[in-house]
């Protein structure tokens, strides 16, 4: 809507640099939209300086501006315009409850906006969560051959989150309305203290007392409570605890007239992704570049089922024999180590097994190891503790259901057979092993599949809660960055900024 400041300026900056790495240009629309606008609301006063919104968008890389009058953009005037409505669950909360038709209005003119300009990114602001939530909805439900991306929330030094209508405060309002991060700010402080504290003591901090003490920060500062709330930040539905993670606390407040909101999403630790798939449907790849790209650990967990397979081996034990392989585990020491340049290595007991693992062998050795309770139930040990502080990606084949069932993003990464038995033969060229025949090492894909989805614990399934992702025909840059767009859906950069870009 114009009245462009910094916060714009760095989503402008994001979209400059996606740009510069995948060509395309940048258009920045600026629209006072009236069809968003309450009667009582301020349309009339909304900050407008076109001049002054070009010399922005220029600086921060934009190629055009497009600021269509409200006779151009509604030909036919608003009365007679279809409109669309977002659907109940997302518009009764939050702004929704004391601002009327506004994501109706708001959906409406960015599909209008949308239909005119065809991009192929739609970039928006973390800021106003609510709306980002009902767009990408949007995009979503009219099946729109377009991404949305986001950018987290710019703050002022002293916390005040950017908005255009931060220039009706007076220079005492605008003291006034610090109240609002900062009441956010200390709930948030309060709930990692909580979680961070004794395990034990977890419950004992209510969610219901956080919200009470966001309101009474508020009303301290002079300010006029709208809300506050507290919610699963993709349905948007209410929660009563501080169980769900991210969550998002989400405020708004009157500063004499003018109306401010602002949010803070409570994580109980930094983020875990639970990669799962059968064998050869690209999950190593993937999972590698999309933990480098995010600064998370990657965990490689079918490395560790073939370290032990190749103890097994090794060691001339039986592998379908559960007793004789349980009785290696007794003191194991399986190390995962990723070296500067972003190899893994693995050992066990001491011994460097990186190359050995691979081998043809060891892969038709490792579904009847991996089948045994005694070695998941090691190996899931192993790997809770690694993933204790959160902050990984791991691939495998349970890694949504047995190990991290908590994930913030589950997905289930398959391909056909077909695709996976060429995928395989590559790969196994690439080693330098011999390769068979498609057909054959299509028969075996088929039967580690169904070896890893048949047997007793932790089997080969995808979470309910998982996303599936079929990886035919899409080049592994398409995979990474359809796993970041469902990342930032449930994990916003205000939630968890991840690496500051190089
Ligand atoms: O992903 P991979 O091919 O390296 O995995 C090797 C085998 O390990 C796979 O066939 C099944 C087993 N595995 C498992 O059972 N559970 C996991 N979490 C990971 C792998």
């Amino acid at each position: 809507m114009g009245g462009l400041h910094q916060g714009h300026q760095s989503l402008l900056a994001l979209a400059d640099r996606a740009r510069a790495a995948r060509g395309g240009r940048v258009l920045l629309s600026v629209f006072v939209n009236p069809l968003q606008f309450g009667p009582a609301e301020d349309l009339d006063r909304y900050p407008r300086d076109l001049g002054a919104d070009a010399q922005l968008a220029a600086a921060a890389g934009a190629d055009a501006l497009f600021a269509p009058s409200v006779a151009e953009l509604y030909p036919g005037g608003p009365a007679e315009l279809t409109r669309l409505l977002p659907p109940a669950s997302l518009v009764e909360g939050l702004c929704g409850r004391s601002r009327p038709g506004h994501f109706a209005g708001v959906a409406t003119v960015v599909a209008r906006l949308l239909a005119l300009v065809r991009p192929d990114v739609l970039w928006l602001g973390e800021k106003d969560w609510q709306q980002l939530v009902i767009l990408r909805r949007l995009v979503a439900d009219l099946g729109l051959p377009l991404v949305v991306r986001s950018g987290p929330t710019l703050r002022q030094a002293d916390g005040l989150p950017l908005s255009s209508r931060n220039r009706y405060l007076s220079p005492q309002q605008q003291q006034q309305a610090l109240a609002l991060p900062r009441s956010l700010a200390a709930a948030a402080q309060q709930a990692r203290q909580a979680q961070a504290g004794a395990r034990d003591s977890q419950g004992s901090l209510s969610l219901a007392s956080l919200i009470e003490a966001v309101r009474s920060g508020l009303l301290q500062a002079g300010l006029v409570v709208d809300y506050v709330e507290a919610v699963e930040p993709r349905s948007l539905r209410s929660v009563e605890t501080l169980q769900t993670s991210p969550l998002l606390l989400a405020a708004a407040a009157y500063c004499g007239t003018t109306r401010l909101i602002d949010h803070v999403f409570l994580m109980r630790r930094p983020p875990i992704i639970a990669i799962d798939g059968p064998a050869g449907a690209g999950k190593s790849t993937v999972t590698k570049a999309f933990a480098a790209r995010l600064g998370l650990i990657y965990l490689d967990t079918g490395a560790m089922y073939r370290a032990v397979t190749w103890l097994v081996a090794a060691a001339g034990v039986d592998p379908a024999a559960a007793g004789a392989v349980g009785g290696l585990l007794a003191d194991l020491d399986l190390q995962l180590s990723t070296s500067a340049e972003g190899a893994q290595r693995v050992t066990i007991n001491g011994q460097d097994v990186t190359e050995a693992i691979r081998s043809p062998e060891i892969t038709s050795l490792v579904s009847v190891v991996a089948a045994h309770g005694c070695v998941r139930e090691a190996l899931t040990r192993q790997q809770q503790a690694m993933g204790a502080r959160g902050g990984l990606v791991a691939e495998g084949r349970d890694i949504g259901t047995a190990v991290f069932p908590d994930a913030e993003l589950k997905v289930f990464l398959t391909a056909t057979v077909g695709e996976r038995a060429r995928r395989r033969a590559l790969d196994l060229a690439q080693k330098g092993f011999a390769v068979p025949e498609l057909a054959e090492l299509a028969a075996q894909i088929a039967e580690r599949d169904h070896l890893d989805s048949s047997r007793a614990v932790a089997p080969l399934i995808q979470a309910a809660d998982a996303v599936e992702l079929i990886t035919d025909g899409l080049s592994i840059a398409a995979v990474i960055d359809q796993l970041e767009l469902l990342f930032r859906e449930r994990v916003p950069a205000d939630a968890w900024p991840g690496p500051a870009p190089a």
